[in-house]
């Protein structure tokens, strides 16, 4: 079966469990954000394992499911859990979820991550705006035959992340009062964190923060034409940087502490693009 089967199959049974509700935004819900989607009216659940051709997920705290609800009234359609290339995915599967909201109507997809500082000036519980990534992952999510009816076989990237969704939570985070910061993505497989040498490499190459996911995503969602917004939130110092070894238990527990701010100001970016 071609991608392009796979991914309107996937959609068609995504489409008839949302009963006939288009959504309009898609959310990736990162490491201690998944309630996000509870706040959501009229919610429909969908586990990723009830649509038959998407892998699920298995990483401990992620719930692996959509879930598609209103948000004043503006229709999202969250994962609440994505997929990691080290739960053993190749970086194609990783996209298949993203791939078929894309597939079922979402237009615009904001992309939230847990991620390690590589700004000494910014503490655990900072918020990142991304302006740009570096990908250093293994695998492509594009890598095999392209499939024109989805996308072309080089997208472009030079604006991956959208500069009108940008200045869109620049100005809802000056509005709330909330510092958003702007850096630089750099994505890597993962599942071990970083040496302190990786982190140093990482910030000589151009980057703000160090992550284990979204680049594959957002190249997806760029490739259908869906517009992306991405906003990390900053859980660490990356390794060597400060005197503290990493665990993600802390990472978990900093995400849960700025929980509330994080979804505030989703709540504010969400109802200015719907606006
Ligand atoms: N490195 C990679 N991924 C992460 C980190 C980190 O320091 N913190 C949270 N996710």
């Amino acid at each position: 079966m071609s991608l392009f089967e796979q991914i309107t199959n996937c959609s068609a049974v995504l489409t008839e469990k949302l009963q006939g509700r288009t959504p309009k935004i898609g959310l990736v819900l990162g490491s201690g954000l998944g309630p996000f989607a509870d706040t959501f009216a009229q919610k429909i659940e969908i586990p990723y394992s009830a649509v038959p051709g998407l892998p699920s997920s298995t990483v401990h705290g992620h719930k692996g499911q959509f879930v598609s609800g209103t948000l004043n009234g503006t229709h999202c359609l969250a994962m609440q859990g994505r997929l990691h290339g080290y739960e053993g995915f190749t970086a194609q599967e990783t996209v298949m979820p993203i791939r078929t909201m894309i597939a079922s109507g979402i237009t615009t997809l904001i992309i939230t991550n847990a991620a390690g500082g590589l700004n000494p000036e910014w503490p655990p519980g900072t918020l990142m705006l991304i302006t740009d990534h570096i990908r250093l992952q293994s695998g492509h999510p594009l890598n095999g035959p392209n499939e024109e009816r989805l996308g072309p076989r080089f997208p472009d990237m030079t604006e991956a992340y959208s500069l009108e969704l940008r200045n869109i939570a620049l100005a809802s985070a000056e509005q709330m009062g909330t510092t958003l910061q702007q850096g630089v993505y750099v994505a890597n497989d993962g599942p071990a964190y970083e040496t302190p040498a990786e982190v140093r490499f990482a910030k000589v190459i151009g980057g703000d923060a160090v992550g284990m996911s979204t680049a594959s995503e957002v190249i997806a969602a760029r490739h259908m034409g869906a517009r992306v917004l991405g906003i990390s939130c900053i859980t660490n110092y990356g390794a060597g940087l400060s005197s503290e070894l990493l665990d993600h238990s802390e990472v978990t527990e900093v995400a849960n502490r700025v929980k509330k701010t994080f979804q505030g100001l989703l709540t504010e970016i969400i109802r200015s693009i719907s606006n």
